[in-house]
């Protein structure tokens, strides 16, 4: 079934197309930009200007919370119900080193505050609190997209698969233009968004 979208579009492989190319320009100008840089790291406020960001123009619901349950696989997110709670207790949580940074991100992925697009939004503010922090970024296309899904459908339970499979793609290059493009579009790739290259937009 199609989410509902701000462009009234119902065929699913035209959505995806669409989404693919606005969010990622728009990823691509909020990387450029100064506000980004000043957007303080590691807040739900600033996952949500993110979510926001991408993709205000495709749904209603960009950073805004979820009011539905949602699951992938056997693993339930979140309630709706207490979501709030959630992102706000996670925001807490300590980001002064690698494996705090990774602990953070795995517990707001089981938050999975937004109803879609939580992966996309949520490698950009990983990345910001990396860059704050450690002066360091992931890069992406380092990272095996079946090592990567396999990771985080562990990592509820245990953390040292993704920890280990994040450690090995870091790099000091945090503002290296490529680095970050191919990283874009390995982190759409992991979702099934691979009809744009981000160098052609
Ligand atoms: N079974 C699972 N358990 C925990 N995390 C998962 C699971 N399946 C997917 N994920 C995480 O959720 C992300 C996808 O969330 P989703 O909201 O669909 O994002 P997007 O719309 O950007 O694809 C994956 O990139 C992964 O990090
Ligand atoms: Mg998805």
């Amino acid at each position: 079934m199609t989410l509902k979208n701000k462009l009234g579009i119902e065929n699913q492989v035209e959505l995806a197309h669409v989404e693919e190319k606005i969010s990622k320009q728009n990823a691509i100008k909020l990387w450029n930009s100064a506000e980004f840089k000043e957007m303080s790291a590691g807040t739900f406020e600033t996952l949500a200007k993110i979510h926001k960001a991408l993709f205000e123009e495709i749904y209603d619901f960009a950073g805004k919370l979820r009011g539905e349950n949602i699951s992938n696989g056997n693993f339930r997110f979140a309630s709706a119900l207490y979501l709030r709670d959630a992102v706000l207790t996670v925001e807490k949580m300590p980001q002064k080193n690698f494996n705090e940074i990774v602990e953070k991100y795995v517990e707001m992925n089981v938050a999975h505050p937004f109803r879609e697009g939580n992966g996309r939004s949520m490698r950009l503010w990983l990345d910001h609190i990396f860059k704050s922090e450690l002066k360091k970024v992931i890069d992406w296309s380092n990272v095996d997209k079946n090592f990567y899904l396999q990771a985080m459908e562990r990592s509820p339970i245990n953390d040292s698969a993704i920890k280990k499979l994040l450690a090995a793609a870091l790099t000091d290059k945090v503002d290296d233009r490529e680095i970050f493009m191919n990283g874009l579009d390995a982190s759409y790739f992991y979702e099934n968004y691979f009809a744009y290259r981000s160098e052609d937009l």
